[in-house]
């Protein structure tokens, strides 16, 4: 695997080779990311990881907390096949003077309501790594699953030849949704995290009784003391009907959601 840390060396790499598969991400790697790098792995000749903490879609005290351990994703992007690791520094991708930024309709509610400018920070930087990578197929998990709406908005809008393929959320055996921040969580933090899954599977349950989902959903989390939901609400995302729900434990905010309409996840 090579490391690149410049837009041109990316650019000169890449120059001749085809069937290109790129996995943008933020690092601090678990089962999730490497389930997107195998799958790049699987369906293309070349597969590229990006590795940049983009500060444009954090508020700075969140950027600051959010775990970092670049030597541990090098040997893990390795081992599961990526080619091309990107980890350009923030001068790279923000030069002194940079001053354009994408703005995609649908970044202002849900996560958006509660992360100001987080999705615009997420479209501008996806669309500079499509820029600069020209990747064929790019992959995003469906743990995030607006980001993966909008991404897929903004290919569709910007008529951006890129087929965007959206993966299965990972999850510990338990029930945990894998995230980067999840390592931020003491034991007990950890535990009353499980209610997050287990009310989104509470609601799903409701639905199929054509009871109300968002209130059996929201009734979990309420019963757990040290969880404090952002939100709980029901999405239609490309038509596809999710329960979507995010919550706050201790300083950690974690997002997860459950298809309603049933097919296997
Ligand atoms: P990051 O949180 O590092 O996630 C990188 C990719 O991994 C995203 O597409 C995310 O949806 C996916 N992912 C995270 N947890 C997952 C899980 N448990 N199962 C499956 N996939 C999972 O999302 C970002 O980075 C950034 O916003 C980024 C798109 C890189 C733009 O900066």
């Amino acid at each position: 695997m090579k490391i690149l840390r410049r837009v041109d060396e990316v650019t000169e790499s890449l120059e001749a080779l085809r069937g290109i598969g790129l996995v943008p991400t933020m690092g601090a790697f678990h089962e999730g990311h490497l389930s997107l790098f195998r799958a790049a792995r699987g369906e293309c000749d070349t597969v590229v990881a990006s590795l940049f903490l983009n500060p444009a879609q954090f508020a700075p005290e969140d950027l600051e907390r959010y775990p970092r351990d670049e030597d541990r994703d090098v040997a893990l992007a390795e081992e599961a096949g990526v080619d091309f690791l990107f980890v350009p520094s923030v001068e790279a991708l923000y030069p002194p003077g940079y001053g354009t930024w994408v703005e995609v309709d649908g970044g202002s509610v849900l996560e958006g309501a509660y992360r100001p400018d987080h999705f615009r920070g997420v479209a501008t930087v996806c669309l500079k790594l499509f820029n600069i990578v020209r990747p064929d197929r790019a992959y995003f998990g469906r743990k995030d699953a607006q980001q993966a709406a909008l991404v897929g908005r903004l290919v569709r809008d910007l008529n951006l030849r890129l087929r965007l393929r959206v993966l299965p959320t990972v999850r510990d055996p338990d029930g945990l949704a894998l995230s980067s921040r999840n390592r931020q969580l003491s034991v007990a933090e950890r535990a009353a995290a499980l209610a997050l899954p287990r009310a989104l599977a509470a609601g799903a349950v409701a639905e199929t009784r054509c009871e109300d989902a968002l209130a059996a959903a929201r009734s979990v989390l309420a019963a757990e003391p040290l969880l404090e939901p952002d939100y709980v609400e029901i999405a239609a995302f490309d038509g596809h009907r999710l329960l979507v729900a995010a919550a706050r434990v201790g300083r950690t905010r974690l997002i997860d959601n459950i298809s309603l309409e049933g097919e296997p996840e």
